[in-house]
């Protein structure tokens, strides 16, 4: 079993998104097993004291993953060390960021290409981790072929889990994620497996692992429009009925972030605009709320609209239900801008 996690749900590593503030407020819903921080590059200098801080904030009772992405054995091996001994209960190492910038240095994505200094990079990190050692993987750089050669890589190096979302780095994140790589992964291999993507709505959760066997189940967008889908995907493991928000839970859901964002934060308004350009996508009236919020010059004026359109809305207008099919985005109305 992964860490002997109470909840077999993790919230993905979002660049930018994940910070501190809202992974707990996210795990205030209930639902979540842990929780993780987005990558942390580590290049030539050693990690500084202050990104270590911003890095290492635990919510209690909740497992933290820090990530960390680079190609440096020894640098690498060096900050996983001192990051365990922060407190992190699991290191990650990032395997799958897509973006140019990134690729382009030879790490993220890149990394899949070369299972030489992927086995270097993770031995030199297995040295200096006592604690838990993870690896977040995509299925693969330009083709899939080479995923499970790349996963046994991974596990001989001694990792304790592996996350895989499983779309190739030319897909950035067009398309399915194709859940039989997740299927394969977790009957060839003997470490635990996340199953990763396209997780849209708590009954998808469930779907995933029977279909896959998967550990456990990582979730990131769809946590960004529907804050309270680890607490949906709790509740029907449990059989119990899964929570309805109407727009009142969501109103009352912004007047929290928004209290904690002004508290962390200089400037909440295009934290919170980023928040609802996913929520927005489950609110069925045509995309008018999602546009006018994003137009909206300043925090006020997006609540009084929020107050004033999506307060009275019934769970029935809100595509916030734990089972669903995206039906709003694929009609585009939802999400045209
Ligand atoms: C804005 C954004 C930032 C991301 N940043 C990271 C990151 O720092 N590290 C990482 O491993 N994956 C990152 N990802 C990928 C997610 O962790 C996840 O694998 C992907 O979004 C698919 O899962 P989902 O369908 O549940 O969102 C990011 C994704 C998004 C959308």
């Amino acid at each position: 079993m992964l860490l002997s996690l109470r909840h077999r749900t993790l919230l993905a590593p979002m660049e930018g998104v994940t910070h501190p503030t809202l992974r707990r407020l996210l795990a205030s819903h209930g639902g979540v097993g842990m929780l993780c921080t987005e990558f942390v590059r580590i290049s030539r200098a050693p990690i500084a004291p202050k990104t270590l801080r911003a890095a290492v904030v635990k919510v209690p009772g909740i497992p933290l993953s820090v990530q960390v992405m680079g190609n440096d054995a020894a640098k690498m091996a060096e900050a996983a060390g001192l990051i365990a001994r922060a407190g992190a209960d699991v290191v990650d190492i990032n395997l799958g960021c897509p973006m140019p910038r990134v690729v382009r240095k030879g790490v993220g994505a890149a990394m899949l290409k070369d299972p030489e200094l992927l086995a270097r990079v993770l031995g030199a990190m297995r040295g200096e981790v006592p604690g838990a050692l993870s690896a977040k993987i995509r299925a693969g750089f330009d083709e899939s072929d080479d995923v499970l050669r790349i996963a046994e890589v991974v596990q001989n190096a001694g990792v304790d889990f592996l996350t895989v979302h499983p779309r190739r780095r030319c897909d950035y994140y067009e398309g399915v994620a194709d859940w039989r790589i997740v299927r394969t992964l977790r009957e060839r291999l003997d470490i635990p497996v996340v199953g990763n993507g396209d997780v849209w709505y708590a009954r998808d959760a469930l779907r995933l692992e029977a279909e896959t066997g998967c550990d456990a189940v990582m979730i990131g967008r769809p946590a960004l429009r529907n804050p309270w889908i680890f607490r949906q995907i709790d509740e029907l493991r449990r059989h119990a009925s899964p929570f309805r928000p109407t727009g009142d839970d969501v109103f009352a859901w912004l007047l929290r972030v928004r209290e904690a964002y002004d508290a962390t934060f200089p400037r909440t308004v295009g934290k919170l605009k980023e928040l609802l350009s996913w929520i927005g996508r489950a609110v069925d009236d045509g995309g008018a709320f999602r546009r006018s919020a994003l137009r909206a010059p300043d925090v006020d004026a997006i609540l009084r609209l929020a107050e004033r359109t999506l307060r009275r809305l019934p769970a029935e207008r809100l595509d916030l239900d734990a089972e669903g099919t995206l039906a709003l985005e694929r009609s585009g109305s939802a999400v045209a801008a």
